[in-house]
């Protein structure tokens, strides 16, 4: 088991990572709601059905708490909605749930995000843990205590800074996970070591399998940790957490214009390239860091073609930053692996410079 702190005073908690049999996780978990009145886990209803995992743990977390009870959600980014967020509310209060519950989550990013959302207003505030089942959920959604649900606007528009009180990485779960979202998941590994862990984003080159049982924990917890480093140094993103906004500018704004057809890491491994394109241009970063990333990336089995990719549609997807003069956008840049520095852009010229590189 590898542990990461993540040092944010009285909200501190752990990561661990590992492959943890049922009874270790069930105690962990219940060492960290401690003297909670009542746990209610909730369960992305695809895990419960792929994962031989869910039933076993819940079933030593009942023998461990008082007053468990499990609520499926729906599937992945269904349950981010409002209308959900409301029915997991009304059934916790059903139950009898009061302000001594903590919730668990067991699932990806999604459940991750609606249920750290419902611990952050179910009675002004309850206690959680995340069980993420998702490599993306992993090593990026479950650190750093943002929460979400979606609105028809846009994604994660209404949300809160809550922080768990454990992330429980168990990497048994990624047995079920299909190859497509293991791949977008290690999108996001490969931009950890790009902003700020060279070493993690060279031993990824050299790596012939990183989603090997032998090479993932160690992997994982380099991202995680670069995650908990920032997180701990800006946790309400006032800044250096913007950094983590790298391959996310223009990513999301594919990632929209697909109509959600790529997956999230999908889009951000075309955001990446398509930031050291531009990069090149603008005199941050080498041409030979565009073919290291994309070597690397395709290998993982991502995408990597971002040419002819960013049509003016998709550009007018480019969230604004109303902050800045002229309405333009906090760019940000990798000139070498481990090193990002962020340029304001206006969006007149982003727009030149993707029709001139990426057209
Ligand atoms: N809070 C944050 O800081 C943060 C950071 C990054 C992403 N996110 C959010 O995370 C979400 C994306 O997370 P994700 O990629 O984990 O997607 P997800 O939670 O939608 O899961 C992807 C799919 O895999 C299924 N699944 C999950 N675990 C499985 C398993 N072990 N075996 C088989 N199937 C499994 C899910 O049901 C879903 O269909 C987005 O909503 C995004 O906004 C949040
Ligand atoms: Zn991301």
């Amino acid at each position: 088991m590898i542990t990461v702190p993540v040092s944010l005073g009285p909200r501190s908690y752990e990561v661990r990572l590992g492959n943890f049999p049922t009874d270790l996780a069930a105690d962990a978990i219940a060492d960290a709601v401690g003297k909670a009145s009542g746990v209610a886990i909730l369960v992305d209803g695809n895990v419960s059905e792929r994962s031989p995992r869910v039933r076993p743990l819940c079933e030593a977390l009942a023998h461990r708490l008082p007053h468990v009870n499990v609520l499926p959600l729906a599937g992945g980014e269904a349950c981010k909605t409002f209308a959900q967020l409301e029915t997991t509310c009304q059934w916790l209060a059903t139950m009898g749930y009061d302000r001594g519950a903590a919730l668990v989550a067991i699932g990806g990013g999604a459940a991750c995000d609606h249920t750290g959302f419902a611990a952050a207003i179910y009675m002004r505030g309850v206690d959680f843990v995340l069980c993420p089942t998702t490599l993306l959920a992993l090593v990026d959604a479950s650190v750093g205590g943002k929460t979400a649900v979606d609105l028809q606007a846009g994604k994660n528009l209404v949300g809160a800074f809550h922080q768990p009180r454990l992330v429980l990485g168990d990497l048994g779960f990624l047995q079920t996970l299909p190859a497509r979202e293991q791949a977008a998941g290690m999108a996001e590994v490969v931009k950890a070591g790009l902003i700020a862990d060279a070493p993690l984003f060279e031993r990824l080159e050299r790596e012939s399998d990183a989603l090997s049982p032998a090479a993932l924990p160690e992997i994982t917890a380099a991202a995680v940790r670069m995650k908990a480093d920032v997180v701990a140094r800006d946790e309400r993103e006032s800044n250096l957490r913007a950094i983590l906004n790298f391959g996310h500018t223009l990513g999301h704004a594919l990632e929209a214009a697909s109509g959600f057809a790529l997956l999230h890491g999908e889009a951000v491994s075309l955001g990446m390239i398509a930031a050291l394109t531009l990069g090149a241009h603008r005199g941050h970063n080498d041409q030979e860091l565009i073919a290291r990333t994309r070597a690397l990336l395709a290998r993982l089995r991502l995408p990597v073609d971002a040419a002819g990719r960013f049509t003016p549609e998709v550009l007018a997807r480019v969230e604004v930053d109303k902050k800045r003069r002229g309405g333009g956008v906090r760019f940000v840049f990798v000139p070498a692996p481990g090193r990002a520095v962020f340029e304001d852009i206006a969006l007149a010229d982003l727009r030149e410079d993707v029709r001139t590189c990426l057209g």
